[in-house]
């Protein structure tokens, strides 16, 4: 291969600029030319196909940055519909009018599924993204687990997961751990650490809602910041237990502080955020509102006698307040795992096309004796009987239900992702950046416009 192509679709993540990075190196020293297409697929849908060259004459451009957040080539949730045989024609066909010979997408369950429809032509290859972790599998044959009905509303197919019998060992997962994921614990763990000593001063309770979709990886690991409580979507709400909990936790320390995921469920599986049952681009429910309906229901169980009859606050009202980690989560410098893992699932993907790989996956692995290392496996792995793919949920044994907080088994999880994930140099930049007198004086310079001058077209 002499030139190949990189895109970065769905969501961003911290640790996008640092694959890419990871990927034009190794090509460098492969001698192949690293084309970037703009905001992911959506370039390839587009006749103009906008694109730059990462590496002219093998020399990596000075805008990729491996250790800035966010994508230099730009993301969006645009897909391939692997149903659009049209549409695939013309980017195939675009894509040999450029001599792309491989291509590789950095990115989560949805870009391996628009991927895969590209695979049939010419060889791709996916290094993981996700602040979410909910790409890869806890086990090898865990996508076997899943079972479909139909339904009416809207016609077609539910799946759910048969209750797994799988003696689970954190040496099988596939893909350990996503790139970006620990950068946007780091976030979510500051944040509730910051928010701890506002709720101890007015003895209130604080409910952080993180992001995550409907896995609670986020959840569990933001639990470094010391929660009282942690909520996860895998794991139904039990308000009776919330709700003594909560009592429990205010009368000893007069403050609360509980992290709940975006995706959490009622009894009966209902998303408690999916107030505005909207999706976004690629179909994914957007989920906002949990943290809220969460207070709706403390404020009305715990009522307001509870906060003034000890005159610890005016009104339950007062007392439970929300705040969502939000985009925070998702962008800023990439803590050093991230910058380094990323780096290596970028540099193995190349690899991976060199040798040939059609639909490969660039995946991170962990076991005792080696920690963590790059391995590839199949797109297929991931997919169901029925062809889908699913995104990947915490592991119920990640999670004590009675205490409310990660298992030990969870703490297990956590420990080899975070143990070592800030480097030095993380919190050396801090002190050097933040209040640089020039912050004050000069305007924002978006890497953005940089990249516009060195954006190309098909003719
Ligand atoms: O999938 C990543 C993610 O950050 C989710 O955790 C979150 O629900 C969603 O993206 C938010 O998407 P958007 O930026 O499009 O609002």
């Amino acid at each position: 291969m002499k030139r190949i192509g990189i895109l970065t679709a769905g969501g961003d993540t911290p640790a996008l600029n640092a694959t890419i990075l990871g990927a034009v190196v190794q090509a460098n020293h492969r001698r192949v030319e690293v084309f970037g297409f703009i905001k992911g697929f959506s370039s390839l849908l587009n006749p103009r196909v906008p694109h730059l060259r990462l590496n002219p004459l093998f020399c990596t451009i000075p805008e990729l940055d491996g250790s800035r957040g966010g994508t230099m080539i730009g993301a969006s949730r645009d897909y391939v519909d692997h149903q659009d045989g049209e549409t695939i024609a013309q980017i195939v066909d675009r894509l040999r009018r450029l001599h792309i010979e491989g291509l590789i997408c950095v990115g989560g369950d949805g870009t391996l599924n628009g991927m895969q429809a590209l695979s049939d032509f010419l060889p791709t290859v996916l290094a993981p993204k996700t602040i979410d972790n909910d790409l890869g599998l806890n086990y090898r044959h865990e996508p076997d687990e899943w079972v479909r009905q139909a339904c009416d509303n809207p016609p077609g197919h539910c799946y759910a997961r048969s209750p797994s019998r799988t003696r689970f060992d954190l040496e099988h997962m596939v893909n350990y751990v996503t790139p970006g994921f620990a950068t946007s614990v780091f976030v979510s763990a500051w944040g509730v650490q910051r928010i701890r000593t506002t709720a101890e001063s007015h003895r209130r309770i604080a409910i952080v809602e993180v992001m995550g979709r409907n896995s609670g990886y986020l959840a569990l690991g933001t639990a470094y910041g010391q929660p009282d409580i942690v909520l996860v979507p895998e794991h139904p709400l039990d308000v009776d237990r919330l709700v003594e909990r909560v009592l429990e936790v205010y009368e000893l320390q007069k403050n609360v502080v509980i992290v709940c995921a975006e995706g959490v469920v009622d009894a009966c599986g209902n998303e408690l955020g999916n107030e505005t049952a909207s999706t976004d681009p690629a179909g994914n429910k957007v989920l906002s509102g949990a943290a809220e309906a969460l207070r709706q229901i403390l404020i009305q169980r715990l009522g307001d006698s509870y906060f003034t009859a000890k005159r610890r606050n005016e009104s339950a009202r007062a007392a439970i307040f929300t705040r969502k980690v939000g985009h925070t989560q998702r962008g800023g410098r990439p803590i050093l795992f991230d910058r380094f893992h990323g780096a290596q699932l970028g540099s193995q993907a190349v690899d991976l096309l060199l040798e040939g790989h059609v639909n490969g996956v660039s995946i991170l692995m962990w076991n005792r004796q080696r920690g963590f290392h790059v391995g590839a496996c199949s797109g297929n792995d991931f997919r169901d009987r029925w062809g889908l793919i699913h995104p990947r949920q915490m592991h119920l044994s990640f999670y004590d239900t009675e205490v409310l907080r990660p298992s030990r088994m969870g703490v297990d999880y956590l420990l080899p992702i975070f143990t070592n994930a800030i480097g030095p140099d993380d919190m050396e930049d801090v002190h050097r950046t933040l209040f640089c007198a020039g912050n004050l004086t000069q305007p924002f310079h978006s890497v953005n416009v940089d990249v516009n001058k060195r954006i190309c077209f098909l003719e």
